[in-house]
């Protein structure tokens, strides 16, 4: 067997694709990889996430669906500071690695049921699973907070996805998004395997345009989890199959104001606000439901975390920006986290560092206030 799908918890295996949370006990299911990552498998024509084709072993060649994600510019900002430009994916997120899988893996299936599929987002995430989708011909309805709007929304209604508004806070978004329905087939971002093990490939692809070696630190954005964990999930199966010889140490930025994986890694205790006013507005998981699975993650990889208040996030934006890249504010978190890093002398200037933009600047609701 190449691969299996487990519980995180309870070690069942769950052969069937479609699930999306443990059979038994109702806790998330992970990939378990049985091969080794091999460099003479890589389609090297091929400048996609389908270039690692080989290494996603439940996808047939044929099924793939794609916009021509992946294969993102890494781009030095200065000395030994580079840029991974997730931002130039095709929907304008790194989301989109995860959707290529998950809509690869399973669109026959839930069109052969005569079915639709559902998600829960109104941001990045809803955009890019609605865009795989209309790739596919596969119908889509997207649950969305109420009160939502703005260019992310536009994007997944333009994409020809149903838009569904749910009164309540973000778990009856989910709650709603869930509930078993006829021909609604459920592939919540958050929770399916599969998406989350699409962001595996970022780490190949961040190895490889290195010339296979390692950088020392790596800064991504944390909301629910699904970028920090794909990522690991991927150093590790290079780190397993010899690829690389260390892990880099990932640092997990978050928001002061929604920092429940911070506070957790530090054994703090966290009280989230009544009402999230973040400029990250895309970094909102107060509560996430992958939360023990990123603290034992990020442990385990010896990773680290670190929290941005929010001026030093918009000036992390801005700076971003003068520099010529236009990021989401939710992107610019974890810039401002290294910069943090940086004062506080918890990294040095001459560490091989990689900062993750994770979305496009172009999708802001800010306005310069000059
Ligand atoms: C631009 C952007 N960056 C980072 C994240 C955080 O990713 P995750 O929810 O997988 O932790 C998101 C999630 O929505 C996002 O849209
Ligand atoms: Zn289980």
């Amino acid at each position: 067997m190449k691969y299996e799908v487990e519980c995180s918890v309870c070690g069942e295996s769950s052969p069937n694709l479609l699930d999306f949370k443990c059979p038994l006990c109702g806790q998330p299911l992970n990939v378990q990889l049985r091969f080794d990552f091999e460099v003479e498998e890589i389609r090297r024509q091929d400048y996609t996430v389908w270039r690692y084709e080989r290494f996603f072993p439940y996808i047939k060649e044929r099924e793939i669906v794609t916009l021509g994600e992946g294969w993102t510019p890494l781009v030095e900002s200065s000395g030994n500071v580079c840029f991974k430009l997730e931002n130039l994916n095709p929907t304008g997120s790194f989301k989109d690695r995860g959707s290529t899988v998950l809509i690869s893996a399973l669109h026959s299936l839930v069109k052969g049921a005569g079915g639709y599929i559902s998600e829960d987002s109104s941001g990045n995430a809803g955009a890019s699973v609605a865009a795989y989708a209309a790739r596919a011909g596969l119908k889509a309805r997207i649950y969305v907070p109420e009160n939502v709007c703005g260019p992310k929304l536009n994007q997944i209604r333009f994409y020809g996805a149903q838009v569904t508004r749910v009164s309540g806070g973000r778990s009856e978004v989910a709650e709603e998004a869930e509930r078993t329905d006829k021909e609604k087939v459920y592939v919540g971002h958050i929770l399916h395997p599969l998406f989350r093990d699409g962001i595996r490939s970022l780490a190949y692809e961040v190895v490889e345009q290195l010339g296979w070696h390692v950088p020392e630190r790596i800064y991504v954005p944390v909301s629910a989890g699904t970028l920090l964990l794909g990522l690991i999930d991927g150093f590790n199966h290079l780190l397993q199959s010899n690829i690389i010889e260390a892990m880099p140490k990932i640092v997990a930025c978050q928001t002061k104001q929604v920092s429940p994986l911070y506070h957790r890694f530090k054994n703090l205790g966290y009280t989230p606000p009544g009402k999230v006013t973040s400029l990250a507005d895309a970094l909102v998981s107060v509560k996430p439901p992958l939360l023990d699975l990123m603290v034992k993650s990020l442990r385990e990889a010896k990773g680290e975390a670190v929290i941005a208040e929010e001026d030093e996030v918009r000036a992390a934006f801005v700076e971003l920006a003068r520099k010529g890249f236009f990021v989401e504010p939710s992107s610019a978190v974890a810039y401002s986290g290294y910069r943090k890093q940086l004062e506080n002398e918890e990294v040095s200037e001459d560490e091989e560092t990689i900062v993750i933009l994770t979305g496009s600047g172009l999708k802001t609701t800010l306005k310069p206030d000059w």
